[in-house]
Order: structure tokens, then sequence, then C-alpha cells
């Protein structure tokens, strides 16, 4: 079974992790997982171009070729630059220990021009090499060139909205696939009806505030996405239930966003009428949650600055 790399950004490496992991298990449940810091080594059907498609903090990534023994590939390894004109030869040096990494990069490069037809190419090269030294093991790795997807547009902002990486992040930790459909009934600008579209998962948003429902929509537009927005308080998802898979959502915390009533008031009544089996993943004030009787299976922390830490709960 294929192995594959994601060395991951060290911005919250633990969501980062666990978002790789999550999707991986998505689409295949036996996938089995290694982590040596900010390098995730995963085996799995899944790929790891299906992976870094949705993954939000991946930096680098692609096919692990072996374990490295010596410097040295052997012809079977070759084999990636087959049909390849170009390639190019880069160290991703995760231990403590001091290289000279471009002349260990043309090194590489050398001595693999020998033994291939393709040539050294710095810029767009068809196959990239990756020699990845941890302090625990190295490995030969490769990727092929792949497009680079566009990201969805926001034409409309406003000061509540939530950042995207987070809350893709949120979509993927609770593993929701192509086809399925995500609500936020307090969806805002929109942001998880645009990355829950931009992964070919539907959505529905709810919102109380009618100015919020026209941005989502004016966001929503642009893309040409399609998913439905609804002017209504968040209370009326009870009665969508079957309509959707998933609730990913970010609570009004009393400061920017409008709420309808006191932000603990509000969460408190929410988390009463979430539905039992579905996979949710809320954003919400740090201590908003104490008290409450959900149990979540994984929480995360996130700083923003000295009054404002966030924490994410997922079930
Ligand atoms: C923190 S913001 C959500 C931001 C959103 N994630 C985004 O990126 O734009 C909270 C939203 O909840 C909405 N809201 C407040 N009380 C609500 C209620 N009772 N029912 C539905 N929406 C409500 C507010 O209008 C606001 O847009």
């Amino acid at each position: 079974m294929p192995e594959s790399f994601f060395v991951l950004s060290k911005d919250n490496l633990e969501i980062a992790i666990d978002e790789v992991i999550s999707i991986a298990k998505t689409y295949d449940r036996f996938s089995k997982v290694k982590i040596l810091s900010n390098l995730v080594i995963i085996q799995s059907k899944t790929n790891w171009e299906q992976i870094t498609k949705r993954a939000t903090f991946v930096k680098i990534s692609g096919q692990i070729l072996r374990k490295m023994s010596g410097l040295f590939l052997d012809d079977e390894n070759f084999e990636v630059l087959k049909n390849a004109k170009t390639f190019v030869c880069r160290i991703i040096n995760l231990s403590s220990n001091q290289f000279n990494i471009s002349e260990l990069e043309k090194a590489m490069g050398d001595m693999i021009t020998k033994f291939s037809k393709a040539q050294v190419s710095l810029e767009n090269p068809d196959i990239t090499i990756y020699l990845i030294f941890t302090e625990q093991e190295n490995f030969f790795g490769f990727s092929k060139k792949v497009e680079t997807q566009n990201r969805p547009k926001k034409i409309k902002k406003y000061p509540h909205e939530l950042d995207w990486k987070l809350t893709r992040a949120m979509i993927n930790l609770i593993g929701l696939k192509e086809g399925e459909t995500v609500c936020d009934p307090f969806c805002g600008t929109g942001t998880t009806l645009l990355e829950a579209e931009s992964m070919g998962i539907h959505a529905i948003g709810l919102d109380f505030d009618e100015k919020m429902c026209n941005i989502s929509k004016e966001n929503l537009d642009v893309n040409g996405y399609k998913s439905k927005i609804i002017k209504a308080d968040f209370s009326q998802l009870i009665k969508m239930i079957d309509k959707f898979d998933g609730i990913v959502t970010d609570l009004p915390y009393g400061t920017a966003s409008k709420s309808s009533e006191n932000p603990e008031e509000l969460m408190k009544k929410f988390v009463s009428i979430l539905p039992k089996r579905k996979k949710i993943a809320i954003m919400c004030k740090k201590g908003f949650e104490k008290k409450l009787k959900f149990n979540p299976i994984k929480k995360y922390e996130i700083y923003r600055h000295k009054s404002l830490t966030r924490t994410i709960l997922i079930k």
C-alpha cells in the first residue's frame, strides 16, 4: 500500500496532524499513521494528492519511495523518473543535524542525471525527489507536478468572520465526504459554505440576521456555488435534520458579532438541540463550553489575543 508524507506548518500543529489523519481515514479507515514531529507518514489507499487537495496546513507532500539507508537511490526508484523530462532534488531537514543543503541537492541531482534521461529544472519540474531527514529516520520521497487549486473568492467580508483555514480544518476533522451536506446554523459571511463547496461538499447556512444572509449569498454567487441560505434562528435546524450529515459552526462571542441573546445562554440552547448521531465541530470562546452537557471526543485551543482564546469541540 502506498505511503505518503506530509510536512505540516507548525502553526496549529495538533489540528494540522489530526486533519491529515482524518482525511486519510475518511476514505480508508484502515489508514496507518506515523508522526515524526511536523512530518506525518500515512500508509493508506488514499493517495497523497487526494489528501493534499483537502488539507489546510500541508506545506510539502508526496509519496514515500523508501526509507533511506545510504544516500543512493536504486534502479527501482528511478522508475518514477521514467516518463519525466525534468526533475529537481530537494532536502527536507527536520533533524537537528546541519547539512550543506544546496551542495547535497546538487550532488543528488548530478547522480540522478547519470541514471536517468530527465534533466534538472529548478522551476516547475515534472518530478521532485525529496530526501527527508528527521531525528529518528530518513526517507526518499517524490511528488509529481500538481495543478494548484483556486481558492474560493470572498467579495464581502465582515469583522466577525472566521478565517478560512480553521473553518476548512473543522470540516475535515469531522470527516465529511464529497456529496454529503454540512449545515452551519450561524453562517455569517458563509465561510463554512465556501470551504465546503470548494471540496465538493454541499452546504446549508442559517443566520438570523438578514444582512449576513445577503453577504453569504453574494459570496456564494460570485463562485457559482449553490448552497442554501435561510434567514432563520439556529433552532430551525431541528426541522431539517434529515437534510445534512454534519454541523460546522462558529458561535457568536459577544464582541464583533450580533447575537440574538447572551452568547453563553445561546450556546447552552444550541448544544441542547444538537442531533445525536451527526458529526459536529463547534468553535466558541474558551470557557463557553464549561458546564455544558456536551462531551467532545477532541478539543483544541487556539490563542488569538489576551482576551480571546478559541476552543474547537469535535464530536
Ligand atoms: C461568529 S459569527 C459567524 C461567522 C462565520 N463563521 C463567518 O466566517 O462569517 C456568528 C453569526 O451568528 C449569527 N447569529 C447570532 N444569533 C443567532 C441566532 N439566534 N440564530 C442564527 N444566527 C445567529 C450572527 O448574525 C453572526 O453572523
